[in-house]
């Protein structure tokens, strides 16, 4: 049987403003990611019997609703990007995922938990204030507020941030709860489908904290020797140190090339960890360094390249998301990114006066 993560229920009242919140954890099927789950409340009785997932029968399940509110049901994943291995990919994974969900459609919120707040840099926004830190310093009262304020959008319309700063250290946590009773209690579920949490190398508070507010852990690894018996110890130390915690549902190689080593590193991968080795490889492909550099974000800039194809790839696996709805999405959004461009260039020339600035 699967327990399944909390789903928040809010009574929507037209008249009130206020939402008021309850909380069930349902019991039975599993919820693909991201997915809408459908009530079907008898206008008569105004109870809903069952729960559907796209068709798939999830719960029985039987709560009132009060007389003139609507039901609506949220559910928003929270996804920890881990490995006490560092330069693994970890924050190229967060990125890339955050953008390639919201390039589809999904409303996604980047969490940097990072001192080194490489993610911020990625997503082209940078240190801002107030930031996760001031999350961390913030009494628990406050902190879903602070968390809230913290939150600032990114250049792609469904992706949000939360930045970090070089001052995160791990002496800056108290309580390993605090984020996760953060977030629970500011209703994010509202306004994002997933929550990526990006995470500096390492295993310490800072990672518990991550850990402690997430539904899962994706682990980026390179297929080598020490990353491959080191993913053994960090899944143990992990549920001593966190047992209340995600846990590592998805292991995604990086740096793949296609040589004898690296396959054999991966069939011994899949042997440990049955079932939880994504199937797509994340190639060695300078497209990332060059993305990262020039500003730019990898599915409009570079979406030919060979690394933005597996990151899709990867995305279509991990999320069950349909792969040609995402490369429609893609070219979509391409193609108007570009037009804009081209639009912003002839106002600004025509402003200028014309190319030789007459
Ligand atoms: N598949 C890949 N091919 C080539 N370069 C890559 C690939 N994945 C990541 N990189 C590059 O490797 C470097 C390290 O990646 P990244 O910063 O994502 O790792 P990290 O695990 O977050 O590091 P840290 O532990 O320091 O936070 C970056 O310059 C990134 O552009
Ligand atoms: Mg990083």
């Amino acid at each position: 049987m699967w327990i399944y993560p909390t789903v928040r229920i809010y009574y929507s009242n037209e008249k009130s403003p206020v939402w008021l919140r309850k909380t069930f954890v349902i019991i039975g099927g599993r919820v693909p990611a991201g997915y809408k789950i459908y009530f079907f409340a008898s206008p008569v009785f105004r109870v809903a019997p069952a729960v559907y997932v796209r068709g798939g029968f999830l719960a029985a399940l039987k709560f009132p609703i009060p007389p003139r509110h609507e039901l609506v049901l949220y559910y928003m994943k929270i996804i920890s990007v881990l490995n006490h291995k560092g330069g693994v990919g970890k924050t190229t994974f967060t990125g890339c995922v955050a953008q390639a969900l919201a390039l589809t459609g999904a409303r996604v919120l980047a969490v940097d938990n990072d001192s080194q707040h490489n993610l911020s840099s990625l997503l082209n926004v940078g240190v801002r204030q107030p930031n996760i830190l001031d999350v961390y310093r913030a009494p628990a009262g406050e902190a879903p507020k602070a968390f809230l304020s913290a939150v600032v959008k990114t250049e792609l319309q469904n992706l949000h941030t939360v930045t970090s700063c070089g001052d995160l250290l791990d002496g800056a946590v108290g309580d390993v709860y605090h984020l996760k009773s953060a977030i629970d209690a500011c209703g994010l579920e509202r306004y994002y489908d997933f929550v990526l949490i990006d995470n500096a190398p390492g295993l310490d508070r800072l990672q518990a904290l991550a850990v402690n507010a997430s539904h899962e852990i994706y682990v980026p690894i390179e297929l080598k020797q020490f990353a491959v018996d080191g993913l053994v110890e960090m899944e143990r130390t992990l549920e001593a140190r966190c047992p209340r915690g995600g846990r590592i549902t998805q292991i995604i190689p990086n740096y793949y090339r296609n040589i004898r080593r690296h396959n054999t590193f991966l069939a011994a991968l899949n042997k440990m960890f049955p079932g939880r080795v994504t199937a797509t490889c994340i190639p060695v492909d300078s497209v990332f360094d060059e993305v990262v550099t020039e500003g730019k974000i990898l599915f409009l800039h570079r979406l030919y390249s060979k690394g933005a194809a597996c990151y899709i790839k990867a995305v279509h696996e991990l999320f069950t998301v349909d792969e040609e709805g995402m490369w429609d999405s893609m070219l979509g959004k391409r193609g108007e990114h570009i037009r804009d461009r081209a639009r912003e260039r002839y106002y600004r020339q025509r402003e200028g006066g014309g190319e030789d600035g007459q």
